[in-house]
């Protein structure tokens, strides 16, 4: 696709504009470019560490110290990643009043980091941990140190504040994120594979709401081609410098420009 405003995300940019009530879902695909590696894929977390040995709720009961080596792996890379283009341009769209509100299904915190105010976290985050036996909460900071186990004061040991398979989403983001999702204009599905349940229903529930569907992912996912309406091929970094370039002109030429249809 031509490098600037061209087809897809001149439309894109036309819809976000005009309808001004977009959200944004997002995935860990927006957070590599960050530094943190996403889940499928070839350099996914997911070929290091199987999830059902190491991300279900089962295996952190049976298993909680096995558990805590890919968990202190994931707060150490998390701890270290900061906010990227993407995560910044989609708090610049929020301070727009393009887009009003992120449901993000990471943990990262890298949102809020970049000076997203509405927030919507589907799958927790990393900063609390929480005792699945007396149920008492403690910041991360405060009990977990590199490499280490935490406890709780009742000797237990504590869990990510984060769902983990075959954990049901906490009711309150799930409420709040299917309201986002019926109300919105817009839905921009940036950097996820769409093959988690129930976060991978939010796009057909918006759509089923008169929404389009803008889908940034340099990859085909299920949606791409049904739900999907536009599909900006590229990294989430360029095609929201290409968007914030259409809907504020007048800024620094844009990089290279994703592919689309
Ligand atoms: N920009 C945009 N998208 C990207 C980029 C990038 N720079 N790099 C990769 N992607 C895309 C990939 O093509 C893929 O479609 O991001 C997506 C990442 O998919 P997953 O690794 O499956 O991550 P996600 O969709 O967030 O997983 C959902 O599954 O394992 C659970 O709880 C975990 O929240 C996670 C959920």
């Amino acid at each position: 696709m031509r490098a600037g405003g061209s087809g897809p995300v001149r439309e894109a940019a036309r819809i976000l504009d005009g309808r001004r009530n977009a959200v944004a879902l997002t995935g860990a695909g927006i957070s590599v470019e960050s530094g943190i590696p996403s889940f499928r894929g070839t350099q996914g977390m997911w070929t290091k560490y199987d999830p059902m040995e190491y991300a279900t709720l089962h295996a952190f009961m049976r298993s909680p110290r096995k558990v805590w080596e890919m968990l202190s792996e994931m707060i150490s890379v998390c701890g270290g990643a900061a906010p990227n283009a993407a995560h910044k341009g989609l708090a610049a769209l929020e301070e727009m009043g393009v887009v009003r509100a992120v449901i993000t299904q990471n943990v990262d915190g890298l949102h809020q980091a970049a000076g997203s105010r509405r927030v919507i976290e589907y799958h927790g985050n990393l900063d609390e941990l929480i005792c699945v036996h007396c149920w008492k909460r403690y910041p991360t900071r405060d009990r977990w140190t590199p490499g280490g186990v935490p406890l709780c004061d009742c000797g237990e040991v504590l869990k990510p504040n984060v769902v983990l398979f075959g954990e049901s989403i906490p009711w309150l983001p799930q409420e709040q994120a299917e309201e986002e999702a019926r109300a919105c204009g817009v839905l921009l599905v940036i950097g996820t594979s769409a093959q988690v349940s129930p976060a991978c229903d939010i796009p057909r529930i918006a759509k089923e709401s008169g929404a389009a569907v803008i889908e940034i992912n340099p990859e085909e996912t299920s949606l791409s081609g049904n739900v999907t309406d536009i599909h900006l091929r590229g990294s989430a970094s360029d095609a929201i410098r290409l968007l914030l370039k259409e809907l504020s002109p007048g800024d620094e030429a844009p990089p290279s420009a994703p592919s689309g249809h």
